[in-house]
């Protein structure tokens, strides 16, 4: 039997959400199940407010606009990371400065922040890697000093934490996936966070084409019309319905994707210890939502013909993202320096299946699989 990558789990009460959904007669955005996602959400992590949207990329598009962005602002963005981390500012004019990873981890380097700082920098954007806390206090004390603006980009990081605060809940704004590989899943999907609330009423304008409709509907004002910048970012009810059904079971997905991650933990501890082979580092201030498990080889033919010895076996795994300063769209506006750890997890990490239905069975076949490797 096959074991894929990622395998999107159902609940079971998706259809059902999404059958009242229909029938309900309301099935375009901002109804009851997108009321009942937000409210969930705003009550277990502490968000301010928040708002659906139809996926992370949409949220991060509607944090550049919230943060006015204009042509030739700067924005610092890890170089490690998925395209819309930058794309979405690029949109906006914005010239991206990227940072490097750090060394024991790939999430963007704290340290390494303040030098990339000048006079045109509006907002600094640290991606949670694997729902791992970057450094926050040392990021937030920065934007503060700098009079800077903070927007997470915590896709992968749902249902994890700093220091006891929820990621995506301490810096201005932040943006959530729920593509299919992220640990709560609507197929796409995604939601922004907002904790300052200056943003509060603009989001919603944006949100909803540039209108004020929300403030009609809760009887505000006596009509709504066009009155700032802004697109369709929010998803159905359907969608809605079927996230919601994900939302009520989140201790049990999160129960069961931290046994699979103890379980690579545990297996493979001693086997990477003896082959230098990296595993997830979590720093004490963050804890570990198991979005992901992954091994950092020692170079990219070790990692190459690694996933390839999985492959001979049916186990599936992935490497990540590429560096986006090397990337087609970016090298020849790239003016920085080399990005040494960035390049690094690019060219030697290697994520391993994780998904809630894996079985003990699956488990054992891949960490033997896994130990049977001679790097
Ligand atoms: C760090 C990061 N940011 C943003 C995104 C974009 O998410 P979405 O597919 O929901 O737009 C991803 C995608 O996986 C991601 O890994």
């Amino acid at each position: 039997m096959m074991i894929n990558f990622n395998k999107p789990y159902l609940t079971g009460k998706e259809m059902h959400y999404m059958y009242q959904a229909v029938y309900s007669g309301k099935i375009s955005g901002n109804g009851l199940f997108t009321k009942k996602c937000q409210a969930f959400l705003e009550q277990k992590y502490g968000f301010k407010k928040t708002l659906l949207t139809t996926s992370c990329t949409d949220a991060l598009e509607m944090c550049a606009i919230l943060a006015d962005i204009k042509p030739g602002d700067e924005v610092i963005v890890p170089s490690f990371t998925f395209v819309s981390t930058a794309l979405a500012f690029t949109r906006q004019g914005a010239k991206i400065v990227f940072a490097d990873s750090n060394d024991k981890n790939p999430n963007i380097d704290a340290d390494l922040i303040e030098a990339l700082i000048t006079p045109q920098t509006k907002a600094i954007v640290p991606v949670h890697y694997a729902g791992i806390a970057c450094d926050m206090d040392k990021i937030m004390a920065i934007a503060k000093k700098h009079n800077l603006l903070v927007i997470e980009d915590a896709a992968q990081g749902i249902d994890s934490y700093y220091k006891g605060k929820a990621l995506g809940s301490i810096g201005h704004l932040a943006a959530f996936s729920f593509h299919e590989t992220k640990n709560i899943n609507s197929g796409e999907g995604g939601m922004l966070a907002i904790n300052d609330e200056r943003f509060i009423t603009r989001a919603e304008i944006i949100w909803e084409k540039g209108t004020n409709r929300n403030q009609f509907f809760r009887g505000e004002v006596d009509k709504y019309g066009w009155i700032d910048t802004g697109s369709s970012f929010l998803p159905s009810e359907i969608i809605a319905a079927y996230l919601y059904a994900q939302l009520e079971n989140i201790e049990d997905i999160q129960q069961k994707r931290k046994k699979i991650w103890m379980q690579y933990h545990d297996g493979l501890k001693d086997w990477c210890a003896k082959n230098n082979i990296i595993m997830p580092y979590i720093p004490e201030y963050a804890t570990n939502c198991a979005h992901m498990f992954f091994l950092v080889f020692n170079s990219v033919e070790q990692r190459t013909s690694f996933i390839a010895h999985l492959k001979q076996h049916d186990i599936y795994s992935v490497f990540h993202y590429l560096s986006l300063h090397k990337s087609p769209y970016f090298q020849n506006k790239y003016e920085g320096k080399e990005l040494t750890n960035s390049d690094r997890y690019t060219d030697c990490l290697v994520r391993l299946p994780l998904y809630y239905e894996l079985s003990d069975a699956d488990m054992n076949k891949i960490i033997t699989t896994i130990k049977s490797f001679m790097p």
